[in-house]
């Protein structure tokens, strides 16, 4: 049985710099599945990799891509060794600034497109397989001014730690990773032009050193992956800060985002 490694978002960011590291690193994984909408980028990828690569090019918010996946499973009848869900965005502003289905469509990717994922390919992890899942230190605390990407993370979080509780059973691993800011296209899209939060660039890491730390922790069977001293002290700030202070604090730091 082909052994793969699956990961959406793999256009950019942290999702192609896992693809590099498993190609560099894993010689158990077999092919390696690129999930994301531009075409372009995975060929591009896919060029630069010594693993054999299948490219799903579509949204994974549709119809379209659910039944391509369904299919390319059925047929292959993989062993998933990882499962990555990096596609994910955010949008920075208050509720309400971007509109609706632009809103919306950041819990529809980064929650409901995750289990979908998540779901279907439930069936063909290999035995010791690993899923990990990106979610952000933003799930530690609510957001105001980030609220509905912050609350998208925490669903990730949720739902990963109890997930690996459910499938330990069946020696299947879920790790959720949670680092602060990353340097990658996610500001593009999150920002817009809007003014970045000064503490944002203080704390920003390599995606290089994010994607090396999840999969060393993966491998440890951890839930959890924290990049860095300082996101570490903040999911310990998490557990014993009010939720009341956290706001106002986080309302203070973002202040300038919130439009
Ligand atoms: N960068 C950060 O500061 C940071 C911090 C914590 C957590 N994260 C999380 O880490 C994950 C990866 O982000 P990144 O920093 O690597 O950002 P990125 O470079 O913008 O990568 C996002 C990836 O998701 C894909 N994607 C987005 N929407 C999609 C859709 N509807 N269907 C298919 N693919 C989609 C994009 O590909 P296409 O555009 O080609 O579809 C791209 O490959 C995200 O879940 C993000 O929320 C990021």
């Amino acid at each position: 049985m082909k052994k793969v490694a699956v990961i959406t978002g793999a256009s950019s960011g942290m999702g192609r710099e896992f693809a590099s590291i498993i190609d560099r690193s894993m010689k158990n994984i077999d092919e390696i599945w690129l999930i994301a909408r531009r075409r372009d980028r995975l060929e591009e990828l896919q060029g630069e990799l010594n693993t054999a690569c299948i490219i799903i090019d579509e949204d994974v918010n549709t119809n379209e891509f659910e039944n391509k996946y369904k299919k390319i499973l059925s047929q292959e009848n993989p062993g998933v060794k990882m499962l990555i869900n990096c596609a994910g965005y955010g949008l920075v502003g208050t509720a309400g600034t971007h509109g609706v289905e632009v809103e919306t469509g950041v819990v529809e990717t980064n929650c409901v497109a995750l289990t979908k994922v998540t779901l279907l390919t439930l069936p063909y992890m290999a035995k010791n397989g690993r899923i990990i899942n990106l979610a952000s230190s933003a799930a530690f605390f609510p957001q105001p001014g980030f609220a509905i990407y912050a609350a998208s993370k925490s669903y990730v979080l949720s739902f990963s730690r109890a997930l690996n509780s459910e499938l330990r059973n069946k020696n299947i691993y879920v790790t959720a990773v949670c680092p602060g800011p990353v340097n990658t296209e996610f500001f593009n899209i999150a920002e817009n032009g809007v003014e970045r939060a000064w503490y944002k660039d203080l704390f920003m890491s390599r995606a290089k050193d994010v994607v090396r730390q999840a999969l060393k922790d993966s491998v440890q069977k951890k839930e959890v992956s924290v990049y860095g001293t300082s996101m570490k002290l903040l999911m310990f700030a998490s557990k014993v800060v009010p939720h009341s202070v956290a706001l106002g604090v986080m309302k203070v730091l973002n202040g300038k985002e919130r439009k």
